[in-house]
């Protein structure tokens, strides 16, 4: 959460900083602001509340001379969102700035020491006492590189900060302790920037260092010195950024999420890739860590995650239990991280977190390392803090998000946990030849389908325009299409700000019911599915108490028609896949009623793309 950015170089700060806080609003956007060194070293910091559009007219007022600089866009923790509690921050002297992502989990008793020792805060943020304790830590030779040094180590919790001076004016101070999000520094000609996520730095620069956990960095615009927590120098790798601006741009599309939906057939494929060989119905992945004997071995798997990535677990549970045959549980990795469990080297766990950023998920990894479960991460950013603690990461490859709601990355997690399910079924035994061939073709058309899908849109606009007006919706599915009851009213939540519960159908009857009447839309995921009896069972009971329904049934076949009026129609897939194929109603109707309530889809309120605080 939180946005950070720092540019040293030749060129207009002012201009590149507002440029690259508006590539990373999606990491939060309920204020920001820059801090600039101008040619005289003299601090000018300028805030707004809301978006970087206001920032930028707020700068456009005072023409700063500055080629060094700092800024941060805000998802507030501690204090609401307002200008004074926007970052940057600066101490008693007005003379270091800083900008910060994380929590500092020992904020009030450094606030109320350094207070009795005259320090005048400003605000109510737990960041600003960064700035003061760098300032009380300053000795009489100035040496701010020791009292960054001593803030570090001070600050308990999990945090990033970028720190300027006017006693150093060429020079950005970093450091990063646990996982507040990372921390990128990319190196151009003559120009450097640090930012939290590469979509701000791809127009600069595309050779990237990754600060990691307890590491320093002073960053002057020909050179970077890294030092760890102690201050002593260190060494670290560059790599090479493979991605375009292309990459990062809406293109023809009116928001980055519905970019996203139309980017699904081609994620998929990339997610597929040369990970199967069609030829031999063969799954490999590069570098496995486990033998197959060890494979054979897992007893036990245990899928954590949060939000839609909890939900992509959710399907998967079921895929690992019928095709891998591993008995198989789900958790929330917010109540995982604080289980007592039993573990042991035969058990898996399967993280999955398309940003590697959130907290909960870093957090129930680490727990649990001591007692030496195998542990498999699936992520969108293979570089990320998760893939640190996992034996083995595997990259989802659905392309850089930038739509806070998660779409192609939920797509790619289900697609790749199906081929996790699958690799490990083959080395198993747990699959007949034949079974895994068949399951191999029905995927390799999925990209296919998805994309007839989307050339359909036209059923979602009238289901938007005659229900956007509503206040709550039910949605109901059973077995594999219960987790996509639960994104779809996740989705819809997120975008529209309806109120929606997602359930699986058989619970209805134990109180959601009560809530049916005609104002209450009910969702109903009905394919052609095994499930598809009981399932109309439900919509009966939903239809005899005069529930509005919209189903969304199976094309081409008939055990819908009289049943409801509003009917979205899927193409029929295997049963393993109907879960992915259904996604796009549930990402289209969210989508479309968002749009009738010109809600900011892209950027939610409240929400934030990684969430990197518990
Ligand atoms: C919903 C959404 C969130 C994330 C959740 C976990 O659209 O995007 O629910 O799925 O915050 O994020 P990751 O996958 O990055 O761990």
């Amino acid at each position: 959460m939180c946005g950070i950015i720092g540019y040293v170089g030749n060129n207009y700060a002012p201009e590149i900083l507002t440029n690259s806080l508006k590539k990373l609003e999606y990491r939060g956007y309920d204020s920001t602001g820059v801090a600039l060194l101008d040619t005289n070293a003299k601090l000018t910091i300028q805030k707004s509340s809301g978006t970087v559009n206001n920032l930028k007219k707020n700068l456009e007022k005072y023409d700063v001379d500055s080629k060094i600089g700092i800024g941060h866009t805000r998802w507030a923790t501690h204090g609401e969102p307002n200008n004074i509690n926007a970052h940057p921050h600066t101490d008693c002297t007005k003379k270091i700035s800083i900008v910060h992502n994380g929590i500092i989990e020992n904020h009030q008793e450094i606030r109320n020491s350094l207070e009795k020792l005259g320090h005048k805060f400003l605000s109510q943020t737990d960041s600003e006492c960064i700035s003061h304790l760098i300032e009380n830590y300053l000795d009489n030779n100035d040496d701010i590189e020791k009292a960054i040094i001593k803030t570090a180590n001070k600050i308990k919790g999990a945090n990033v900060v970028l720190v300027i001076s006017n006693k150093h004016p060429n020079k950005i101070f970093c450091f990063r302790i646990g996982s507040a999000g990372g921390l990128i520094i990319a190196h151009g000609n003559d120009e450097m920037l640090v930012s939290s996520d590469i979509p701000a730095i791809i127009p600069y620069a595309s050779n990237i260092t990754y600060l990691s956990s307890n590491e320093i960095a002073i960053i002057s615009s020909k050179k970077v010195e890294y030092k760890n927590i102690d201050g002593i120098s260190i060494s670290k790798k560059t790599t090479t950024l493979e991605l375009n601006e292309e990459s990062i741009s809406k293109g023809e599309f009116k928001h980055f999420m519905l970019k996203e939906i139309h980017d699904q057939p081609q994620s998929m494929t990339d997610a597929i890739g040369s990970r199967v060989s069609f030829i031999d119905n063969k799954i490999k992945f590069e570098k496995f860590p486990f033998t197959d004997d060890e494979i054979k071995q897992f007893s036990k798997i245990i899928l954590i995650g949060m939000g839609t990535s909890l939900h992509a677990c959710m399907v998967a549970k079921s895929w690992f239990e019928s095709i891998t045959k591993i008995p198989t549980e789900v958790d929330n990795s917010s109540e995982f991280r604080y289980r007592d469990l039993i573990l042991n080297e035969n058990h898996l766990i399967i993280s999955i977190s398309q940003s590697g950023e959130t907290a909960d998920t870093i957090a129930a990894m680490e727990k649990f390392r001591p007692l030496n479960p195998k542990q498999i991460t699936l992520s969108n950013s293979p570089k990320a803090q998760t893939s640190q603690i996992a034996d083995y990461t595997i990259d989802i490859r659905a392309g850089i998000e930038i739509g806070v709601a998660s779409t192609k990355t939920f797509m790619c997690s289900l697609t790749t946990l199906y081929l996790l399910s699958l690799f490990m079924a083959e080395k198993r035994n747990s699959l007949t030849k034949a079974k895994m061939n068949a399951k191999l073709s029905e995927l390799a058309k999925l990209p296919g389908i998805i994309s007839n899908m989307l050339d359909n849109q036209k059923q979602y606009k009238i289901i938007a325009n005659k229900y956007y007006n509503y206040s709550n919706f039910l949605y109901l599915g059973r077995g594999l299409n219960y987790p996509l009851a639960m994104e779809g009213a996740l989705k819809l939540k997120e975008i529209s700000y309806i109120h929606a519960e997602g359930y699986p159908a058989g619970e209805m009857k134990h109180g959601p019911i009560a809530l049916i009447d005609q104002n209450m839309p009910v969702v109903i995921l009905i394919p052609k599915d095994k499930m598809l009896d009981k399932m109309l069972i439900n919509l009966n009971e939903v239809k005899a108490r005069k529930g509005t329904i919209i189903a969304i049934a199976t094309e081409n076949e008939n055990y819908i028609n009289n049943l409801a009026k509003d009917i979205i129609f899927i193409p029929k897939t295997s049963d393993d896949l109907t879960p992915i194929i259904m996604s796009i109603p549930m990402q289209f109707i969210s989508y479309y009623i968002a749009l009738n309530k010109e809600c900011n889809i892209d950027m939610p309120r409240n929400l934030a793309k990684s969430v990197t605080v518990e």
